[in-house]
């Protein structure tokens, strides 16, 4: 057992914390989080000196939603039973864990193995010393799966010594419908779903297996004396399984996934995860040269991506906060379509296809949420959990302490055009077709459709869309939002381009979806027709988009004069003055910038960069990303640099961002999206890849690997010899485009080009 609590030699590999500051407990239970996009286990301690539980719920089931208060039906995800639970105690009660300087309770997050290890020291004045090591995981291989090890040793002292392993927090949010021994099913309050549990533990005293003494279900005990030298080494083999329905027993999965890791042995499950984190890794990676800090956020980013999804569960999406703890209630924003499909389309289709399931399968509460309005089509969830029905909370508690109406549920909607987006985005990457037919192409077309009944003609002859939020969220009901009417326009577009593509090449498909949605020609032309007529916002003189109409007549504010500011722009000003101002939460017409490039023709994009940019507040930990893409693309590559490190410092730096309540996930895209979309200035092309790199100054190199169209390719920005090299590690050969220029790759050999002219 010792070798495999041994954590990966090289330090750009794990992430470790000293665990002295008591009050950062919280942030660093959600930063060392253990996941795999089924079961996630926050770092929360497991040894608990008392019965009563100490640190807030850490472990979560995706999908385990359920609706706790009838009056303000919330859906959330609950917890669920906290299966990680060590008591060590002597005749006289608990023993001590000791902090004090030396190794006291260090975290160390192994991402390369996708482990947490903690050690921890016993002690009992000065007779009684232990070392004691423990491992967590949740099985990448196997994501029912959950493991834990201890080991004990003994430096100091002949005593008798009890251990008792339990689970804790199955009584609050869930219903106990069965309880035995090592094995519990139970049910959410309201929306029947089941979660089932079975566990195995083993202790054995230096190689000799002592059995434990039962004391109720999933408590077991061990007493023995202990002596200097001793070695204890126990392990806990947890299966969890979830089921949607009250009449589905989840019981039976749960059992046989245990039985399975009970006869293999938890060897061959660390194994056969660490192998299956192995092969992510291999996927997945970024490497950057020359500068240590970027390199261990881009392994913290990709650590959690990958632990994020699960390529299983075509019924679940990830939440704001990943797995990672309670904030947003586990609730689905256009957070996974536009800032974390693109690392999943690129890296791992399989979960992005999964992902864009979740929508398709959510597709009824879209019409539902569309039809109540009086629209057509589909209108995604704003915040979304397993019925695709809206999950905004209506009120809540605002930066000045007052009761404040959200708005976000019922105008936030360019959410359907994100949606589309990303369906658009994954079938140009891999070219699955049959998701395209099957389910892309509905999903297009529902949200078209919306569009074009959401936008209505007025008399200048243009068609408008009023009463909206962009993904700026200070200003609210507002007319004409470039993003939203920009992004409408192109999922429209895009839904014309499905429709005819359906039409030709799979004629049988389109005549039976055609007829099931209730599309004919008549309603495809209103489309084209609503299309070409759209506001967009845009001055053709100047090539600004206005971000909504009235906005350019808004207080400027100069934000440089509230540089030192501690917290976001809307508590300085009070929200009535941030609403009848310029300042922006967050990126908005540069998120289209990022999104739409083409949009922008010749120097449009700088200019509205240039022009937007000063006024952005970043009151949102999505903004910093796309402003970094953003100057990256446009060659403003320190810019680019520093958004990039304040965008790892959401989750990374123990500055003043609490994240008790977990991982901003779509910062950790962003990550990704800024070094391969903005520094090595990756696009997709319906004709192969382009790149377009530029590397910050102190990175002497960018590696990473990408997927496309069945095949994957290893691409390295080498910025000391200006080259870009590419090999064409599986799959059929391509074109890549450099420079503006198309090249071929092919497996024998790999591309090497001099970078020395930029592209144009
Ligand atoms: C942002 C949204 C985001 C949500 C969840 C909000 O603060 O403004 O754009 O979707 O957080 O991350």
């Amino acid at each position: 057992m010792e070798q495999t609590l041994e954590p990966t030699a090289d330090a750009a590999w794990v992430l470790v914390d000293d665990g002295c500051d008591a009050l950062r407990e919280s942030d660093r239970e959600t930063r060392f989080t253990v996941s795999n996009g089924f079961l996630a286990a926050r770092a929360s301690r497991a040894i608990n000196q008392s019965r009563q539980r100490i640190a807030p719920p850490s472990t979560y089931v995706a999908g385990l939603f359920d609706t706790r208060d009838i009056e303000r039906p919330v859906p959330e995800l609950v917890p669920a039973p906290d299966w990680l639970q060590i008591r060590v105690s002597l005749p006289g009660g608990p023993l001590i864990q000791h902090f004090g300087p030396g190794p006291s309770h260090p975290l160390t997050l192994d991402m390369r193995r996708g482990l947490l290890l903690t050690e921890c020291r016993l002690v009992e004045g000065s007779a009684v010393s232990l070392r004691l090591r423990l491992l967590r995981l949740t099985s990448q291989d196997q994501r029912a799966l959950g493991l834990q090890l201890l080991h004990l040793e003994t430096d100091e002292g002949e005593t008798e010594i009890t251990l008792e392993a339990s689970m804790d927090g199955f009584d609050s949010d869930l219903t106990s419908e069965r309880l035995e021994h090592e094995f519990g099913v139970w049910r959410t309050h309201l929306s029947g779903k089941g979660l089932a549990m079975s566990a195995a533990v083993a202790l054995r005293i230096d190689g000799q297996t002592l059995l434990p003494t039962v004391l109720s279900p999933f408590r077991w005990s061990w007493t023995w004396r202990t002596r200097p030298g001793q070695v204890v080494c126990f392990d806990r083999l947890v299966a969890l399984a979830r089921s949607d329905a009250p009449d589905q027993d989840p019981g039976e999965r749960a059992r046989n996934v245990l039985d399975g890791a009970r006869t293999k042995g938890w060897r061959r499950v660390v194994e056969q995860h660490e192998t299956a984190w192995s092969n992510r890794w291999s996927r997945s990676d970024v490497k950057v040269e020359g500068d240590g800090t970027a390199q261990k956020a881009l392994r913290f980013a990709v650590y959690h991506l990958n632990g994020a999804a699960n390529p299983e569960d075509p019924r679940v999406s990830i939440g704001a906060r990943a797995l990672t703890g309670a904030d947003y209630r586990g609730h689905v924003f256009w957070d996974t379509e536009i800032f974390l499909l693109p690392f999943y389309i690129l890296t791992w289709p399989e979960a992005a296809r999964s992902l864009l399931m979740y929508r398709f399968h959510t597709l009824d509460g879209a019409r539902a949420k569309a039809a109540e309005r009086g629209w057509r089509g589909a209108f995604y969830a704003w915040e979304s959990t397993d019925t695709g029905l809206e999950a905004t909370p209506e009120q809540a508690v605002g930066p000045d302490r007052q009761i404040i109406d959200i708005l976000t549920g019922a105008q936030e909607q360019h959410i359907s055009a994100d949606v589309a987006y990303a369906v658009w985005q994954y079938w140009q990457a891999t070219g699955d077709d049959e998701f395209l037919v099957a389910a892309g192409a509905e999903i297009l077309l529902e949200t078209g459709r919306f569009w074009a009944s959401r936008a209505q003609p007025e008399a200048d002859g243009l068609h408008h869309i009023r009463g909206v939020i962009g993904p700026d969220e200070y200003h609210e009901n507002i007319d004409d939002n470039a993003f939203t009417n920009v992004m409408a326009r192109w999922n429209i577009r895009r839904a014309l381009e499905v429709a005819a593509m359906l039409r030709e090449q799979w004629p049988a498909q389109w005549t039976a979806l055609s007829r099931r949605l209730d599309l004919n020609e008549s309603e495809l032309e209103h489309w084209t027709g609503v299309a070409e007529t759209m506001a967009t916002g845009l001055d053709s003189g100047t090539g600004l988009f206005e971000q909504f109409t009235g906005y350019f007549d808004l207080e400027d504010v100069d934000l440089s004069a509230y540089a030192g500011r501690t917290v976001p722009m809307d508590v300085v000003l009070g929200r009535e003055r941030t609403q009848q101002s310029q300042v922006i939460k967050q990126a908005d017409v540069v998120a289209l910038l990022a999104l739409l490039p083409e949009e922008f023709a010749g120097a449009a994009g700088k200019k509205n960069f240039d022009y937007y940019e000063p006024r952005c507040g970043h009151g949102s930990s999505l903004s910093t990303a796309l402003h970094g893409l953003v100057a990256a693309r446009l060659g403003d590559v320190e810019t680019a640099l520093d958004y990039f490190h304040r965008t790892a410092a959401v989750d990374l730096a123990d500055t003043k961002v609490a994240i008790g309540g977990g991982i901003h996930i779509a910062a950790q895209g962003g990550l990704w999206m800024m070094s391969v979309f903005g520094f090595a200035g990756l696009s997709l092309r319906s004709d192969g890849l382009a790149f377009a790199p530029h590397l910050p100054a102190s990175w002497s190199s960018l590696s990473f690997s990408v997927q496309w169209r069945g095949r994957r390719l290893s691409v390295r920005v080498d910025q000391v010899n200006q080259q870009l090299e590419a090999s064409l590690e599986v799959g059929e050969p391509m074109i890549l485009i450099v420079g503006g220029r198309p090249y071929p790759l092919a497996s024998e050999a790999p591309l090497i080009l001099h970078l020395e002219s930029p592209p144009p």
